[in-house]
């Protein structure tokens, strides 16, 4: 079998648990070049360290594997790809949600497009939508917990710390993005609803129009005192086909009793109920956030890339 040449794109929480991954998968992948703004070349010399993404392109690869954060730069290089023909396995569900014709051009032209670690992280949110629709399911609302720096936060604030700190210390955890802003502000959980609604309902919404609560329209002490009333603040993300055949997106801050399933994510973690047409319902929980089941989730798309004969 030949070997798959990839390049890394970012190699920061994601793509450092990336690399050391591929190391271990017993050579079918070769890292052709890693791009970052601080290069650090490991021990294989084969790997180029480089600050500019055109250069990476340059070493002729099968695949790029995308871990960079939402910006300019990330979109126009999964344009590269899949303008050049080159299999994109993605975590940026920013640019993914933003950009839907990404993946419609990379269908047309025969390669893959594939992102499960933008939802859910380790969780298979996607994974499970796809599943359930192949089984000829028809899904009627998937509803949850999808940003792990929220219940970070609202943790924090739960005992009394401030905003700025609680969100400091989800950055310096791994949890939150490079802008935590979309966290806290909804546009993240926003951005995985619109992946969701593409596998779940072969809908793209506009991830910029789901409305979104933001966590600073609460006052801390409020969520203090739910917390002592036995109430726990959560993000709730929500998709739901409506009887005309629409789609209501929403993200919005809830208290639940705190024995509601989807109090029940703390920190990192992510909670999903898919609901069924035919009454079938699914709930998964999980690591949602983090570098290795993020990672985890990356290195199973590019297993499933090898084990396909995609090169
Ligand atoms: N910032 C995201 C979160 C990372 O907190 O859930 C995982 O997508």
């Amino acid at each position: 079998r030949t070997r798959l040449r990839a390049v890394l794109l970012g190699c920061g929480t994601v793509n450092s648990g990336v690399l050391d991954g591929l190391a271990e998968m017993s050579g079918a992948v070769e890292v052709s070049a890693v791009v970052t703004r601080r290069p650090r070349p490991g021990k294989d010399g084969r790997t180029a360290w480089l600050t500019d993404i055109r250069d990476a392109f340059d070493t002729g690869p099968d695949l790029v594997i995308d871990g960079l954060p939402d910006c300019p730069a990330a979109e126009k290089a999964l344009e590269l790809a899949v303008e050049r023909g080159i299999h994109v396995v993605s975590a940026n569900k920013a640019v993914i949600a933003r950009r839907p014709d990404l993946e419609v051009r990379a269908r047309r032209k025969g390669t893959r497009f594939v992102y499960s670690a933008a939802v859910g992280g380790g969780v298979p949110v996607l994974e499970t939508v796809i599943r359930l629709t192949s089984a000829g399911e028809r899904i009627a609302r998937v509803r949850g917990v999808l940003n792990g720096t929220s219940n970070f936060v609202l943790g924090l604030l739960e005992q009394g710390t401030g905003f700025d700190e609680a969100i400091a210390a989800a950055q310096a955890a791994g949890f939150a993005e490079a802008d935590p802003s979309a966290d806290i502000d909804g546009l993240d959980a926003a951005a995985k609803l619109a992946l969701i609604a593409r596998k779940a309902f072969a809908f793209a919404p506009d991830a910029a129009s789901i409305p979104a609560q933001s966590l600073l329209s609460l006052d801390p002490g409020q969520v203090c005192g739910a917390r002592e009333n036995g109430l726990r603040y959560r993000q709730l993300a929500e998709l739901t086909r409506l009887e005309d055949g629409t789609i209501d997106a929403r993200v919005s801050l809830t208290a639940l009793p705190e024995d509601h399933p989807l109090a029940r994510p703390e920190n990192e973690e992510n909670t999903v109920e898919i609901v069924c047409e035919s009454g079938l319902k699914v709930v998964l929980h999980g690591k949602g956030a983090g570098r290795s089941p993020t990672a985890g989730a990356v290195l199973a798309d590019i297993r499933d890339l090898v084990e396909a004969g995609e090169v």
